[in-house]
Formats: C-alpha cells, structure tokens, sequence
C-alpha cells in the first residue's frame, strides 16, 4: 500500500477503464475544494509522536461518535449528530431491522412472505444486538448468525470489470445453504463443522490454540451436490458505523491499492469491484467479507432475499434463492400480493427505512487512549504495519442531505481493500475480483466492546479466532509479516498491542 495522495493522477496512469466508472453515485456528493483536499492530506498524515493521542482520536466516527454505553446496547445508538427530525426514520427503521417475518399465508399481512428457505427470520437473529454472530455452540445449536455461501467455478464473464472471476450458484441450491424452511417444506440441508485444535508456540513461551473449522453441506435434500462446490463461511459481522465507511470517498479507497506492491512492502490491497444492482454500472464493492456488495442498501435488499426469502424492488422474486431445479420451493405460498406493499413482500420504504437504520448506528468513543500502555500499543501497532491495510484515519465525502455522515474524520482502522491472508483463512471461493484467498480488512472501530456486546471474542470472517490474539495469529499472506513481528513481541509489548485494540 502507499500514502500517495495524488490519487487521480496515479489511477488514470493504472487503470483507466477502472477510473471512469468507480464514483460515489449512490452518495449526494458536494465536491471538495483544492484548500479542502490540501487541509486532509495533512489530517491524515500517520502519526510520528505515540507519547499523546493524536487530535480527535476519542471520536472514531467524527461527529457521528455515540457515547461508550456499558451495556450490551453500546452498538445500538444512532448517529450522535443526526438531526430530531430524523429519529422517527431510525426507530421505524430499528423495528424492521428486528421484526421477526412469518411464512405465507399468514393472517399478519404486513409480516408474511418469509422464505420458502431461509437462514433465519430477522435481520438481528444474525447481527445480534446491532454486534456479530458467532458460530453454533454444540453439534445441535441451529446455525444462524453464520452461514455457507456456495458457487461453483465458471459462469458468465463480466466483461466491463477487469479481472472479474466467473462463477456461478450452486445449479440446484443457489448462492447460499438455507438451514430453515417454511412449514411442510425439508430444509436445504444443514452445514456442518469440524474443529482441530493446533497449538502455537509465540518467542516468549507461551502457547496459543488455533482452532481449524473444516465446513461440510451436510443431508442436502434436493439430491447430490455439484462435484465442484464451492464452500464460503461468513459469520454476520457487528453494524456500527457503516455509513461512514459507505460515505468514504472510492477514489481515497483506490488511492491505498497497490495492485503490484510497487512499493515493496509486501502488502498489495486489491479493490473488489462488483456489478450494481440498482444502478447497472460496475461499482467498489464495500461491504461483506469481500467486499461484494457496493452499498448499504444492496447488501440489505440482498441480505432480504438470500438470508430470509424476501423480496425488495432490487430482487423482486418471491422465492429468494430457490433455484429453478427446486420446484416445490418456487411454487410454495409468498407474500406478495396486488395493492399490498408495492406488491412486494417488502416495499422500496420499508428498504430505505432499514438502509437508514444500518447506515446510522454510532461507533463509540474509545476508552483510555492517554494510558501509556495503550499508547505503546499504538505505537507498535503502527510499527508492525497492523496500519498499512487497517487504515486508521479517512475523510468522508462532504454531502448534502445526509449530515450525520457529511465530511467527518473518521478511524475505522480498514482499507476496505482485498488482502492475500494466506492459506490458512482461504475459502477457495472466489467473489467477483476477490480470490479464494482474499479477503476484506475487517474494520477494527468497535472491536474492545465485543465481549460487552455479544457475550463472546469471536473473530474473522468465520468466528474462528476466540480473542484477538487468536485472530492476529491467523493472519497470513500479505499479513504474515505483522503476524511474525507479534510472534516475536516481547511479552509486556504483546499485552500492549492487545490493550490497545481493547481500546478502539
Ligand atoms: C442469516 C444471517 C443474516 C441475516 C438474517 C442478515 N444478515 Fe446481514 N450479514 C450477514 C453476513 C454473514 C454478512 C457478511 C456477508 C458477506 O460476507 O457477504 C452480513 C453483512 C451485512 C452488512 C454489511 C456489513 C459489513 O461490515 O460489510 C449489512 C449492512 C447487513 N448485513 C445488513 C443486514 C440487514 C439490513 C438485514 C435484514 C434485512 C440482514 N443484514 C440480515 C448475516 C445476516
Ligand atoms: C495485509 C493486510 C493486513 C495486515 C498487515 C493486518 N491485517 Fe488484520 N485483518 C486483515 C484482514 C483481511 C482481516 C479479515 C480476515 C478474515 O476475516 O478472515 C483482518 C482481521 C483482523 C482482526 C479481526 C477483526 C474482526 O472483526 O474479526 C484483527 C483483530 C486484526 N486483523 C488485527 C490486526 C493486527 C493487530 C495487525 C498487525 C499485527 C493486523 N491485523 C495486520 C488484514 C490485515
């Protein structure tokens, strides 16, 4: 990765088919002045003194920062900035985001359409408490907050973005394994995991477990799977301050890609770029695991079709991700009818009132940042390069008619670019640009009030890692370099980088 500010210039030289279509259309966007764009570069230079904490470091999420609540709501606030004539957006948007769908027919009109298959039957049935998921506790815990996506490989070309992976739904089972099932109707089938625990010697002697999940499909119902099933585990991830992240501007994103490491410090970045849904261009994908969906409102819209069977304007069919092959699915009762809810099982309103939901629920402030133990944390944080794909500071997009996320300074502590992580966490399962190998920069805002939120430390993509440093030790590829620098930490400097993630 590189701190190169002269972003435009080096982009059109990389990539000038990339730089024509990535813009932020889905944002109301007021453009910067030359004396704007002067004054950020200086804000978000890295910082060189680790003895204070940097100005506006409390606030992670700049104006929008909600207080750090020591309760299990912490990632329940909204947007500390967001004007009293919009609160009634938020609660509405809250009670759709907790409402629990039934299947069709049902006598509760307003409710009904979940399925025919479905993961679970609320959007906070996975990100419980407005935090993550986890994986199942014992061999017979349903498992919903974490889920396997499934493709196989080939499929149609996308021929607008460069480096696209083809692949396609599984032919009979779709884009995801649905666990769940309307009344009458057999669940898809169910996933399964193994664990193996593999113990790790770090240079001070003591020893950390591994935990190695192996993924299964296990009893699928509609007969035999495809011989080249592809098997991706996610894990629901926390919903704190999403709209920033969507409010960053693409081209500050792509100004961190390094595609080739023309830098030479081992850390490419790989933007995902994905095809759009609402509005039919190739888009940066932001959010996901991989980076697959470019904004708030198509993840939602997908997460209402593929996680519970219901239809929005943007994936207007009735039966999720049934296949064509899965008859009985298709013709199973929906909840769409003429004259109710656009026809729809949830309404263009009901999408936006949820999108405006997910894109302001606050990040915290951070706690203790003056600790000199959380400053030496800080400062080989910095050293070890956690920094080079945890971007910790941007600057949002100035916009008009969104002022909870209008041109704030925000530390998410991600490049929400694609990263190498090694063997070790590959899938094997590529999505659009991102490799079976590949993987987001997990936003690290928020991380120290898991435990507090979600009665659990689980972490990464699947759940796998039970604390941080666990999850530090699966680090790989681009990463492994930094895994190796904590590896070798002297003890006292181990617990400091650990109580400084504490603190974000
Ligand atoms: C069955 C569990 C499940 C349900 C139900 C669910 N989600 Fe998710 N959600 C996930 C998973 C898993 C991911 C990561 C997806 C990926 O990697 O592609 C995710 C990702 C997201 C993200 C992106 C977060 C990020 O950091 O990139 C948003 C926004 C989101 N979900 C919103 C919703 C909304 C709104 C609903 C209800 C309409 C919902 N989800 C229902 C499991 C779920
Ligand atoms: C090459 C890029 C890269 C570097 C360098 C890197 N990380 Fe990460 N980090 C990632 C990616 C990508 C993920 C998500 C991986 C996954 O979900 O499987 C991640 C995930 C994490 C998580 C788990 C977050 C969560 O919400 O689950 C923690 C904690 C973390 N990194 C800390 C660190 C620390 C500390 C360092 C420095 C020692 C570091 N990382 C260096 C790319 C990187």
């Amino acid at each position: 990765m590189t701190y190169r500010l002269a972003f435009t210039a080096a982009l059109l030289l990389a990539a000038p088919a990339m730089a024509q279509t990535l813009d932020d259309r889905h944002l109301p966007v007021l453009p910067r002045t030359p004396a704007e764009a002067a004054r950020i570069a200086r804000v978000l230079a890295p910082p060189t003194d680790f003895s204070a904490p940097e100005k506006f470091e409390a606030k992670p999420g700049g104006a929008a920062t909600t207080r750090a609540i020591a309760t299990a709501d912490a990632f329940s606030q909204s947007s500390e900035n967001m004007p009293f004539g919009r609160e009634m957006d938020f609660k509405l948007g809250n009670g759709l985001f907790r409402k629990t769908w039934v299947a069709a027919p049902s006598s509760t009109k307003a409710s009904d359409g979940l399925g025919p298959f479905y993961n679970a039957r609320a959007c906070q049935d996975c990100h419980i408490k407005d935090g993550r998921g986890h994986t199942p506790e014992g061999a017979d815990e349903p498992r919903v907050s974490i889920f396997l996506r499934l493709s196989v490989p080939g499929g149609d070309p996308v021929p607008a973005i460069a480096d696209y992976i083809a692949t396609s739904p599984e032919p009979t089972y779709g884009g995801q394994l649905q666990d769940f099932a309307a009344p009458g109707l057999t669940p898809e089938g169910r996933m399964g995991i193994d664990w193996r625990e593999e113990p790790v010697t770090l240079a001070d002697g003591a020893v950390v477990s591994l935990r190695h999940p192996t993924y299964r499909f296990e009893a699928p119902a509609n007969g035999p799977l495809a011989p080249d099933i592809q098997l991706s585990p996610r894990v629901a991830p926390q919903m704190i301050g999403l709209g920033l992240l969507e409010a960053i501007p693409a081209a500050d994103i792509l100004a961190h890609a390094d595609p080739e490491d023309a830098d030479g410090d081992g850390i490419s970045g790989r933007p995902n770029i994905v095809m759009s849904a609402e509005y039919g261009v190739p888009m940066l994908g932001r959010f996901g695991h991989k980076a697959g969906a470019p904004t708030i409102k198509e993840q939602s819209a997908g997460a209402f079709a593929g996680d519970m069977g219901l239809s929005t304007p943007l994936h207007p069919d009735p039966w999720g991700d049934c296949t064509a092959a899965q008859t009985v699915c298709r013709e199973a009762p929906h909840g769409q009818e003429p004259g109710i809810r656009d026809g729809l099982e949830v309404d263009a309103q009901s999408l936006d009132l949820v999108t405006f939901y997910s894109r302001n629920l606050a990040v915290p402030e951070r706690r203790g940042l003056d600790d000199p133990q959380i400053l030496r944390g800080k400062e080989i944080f910095h050293q070890a390069q956690c920094a080079a794909c945890h971007v910790p500071k941007f600057v949002t997009n100035r916009l008009k008619n969104q002022p909870e996320q209008s041109f704030q300074l925000i530390w998410p502590f991600t490049d929400l670019l694609l990263h190498d992580m090694g063997e070790g966490l590959a899938d094997n399962r590529p999505e659009g640009r991102a490799t079976g190998r590949e993987w987001r920069t997990a936003p690290l805002w928020g991380i120290g009030l898991t435990e507090q939120v979600s009665g659990h430390s689980q972490f990464l993509h699947d759940g796998r890692a039970r604390s941080v440093l666990e999850a530090i030790l699966w680090h790989g590829g681009e990463a492994g370099a930094a895994r190796d620098t904590v590896v070798n930490l002297p003890t006292g400097d181990r617990e400091a980088l650990i109580a400084y993630l504490e603190s974000l």
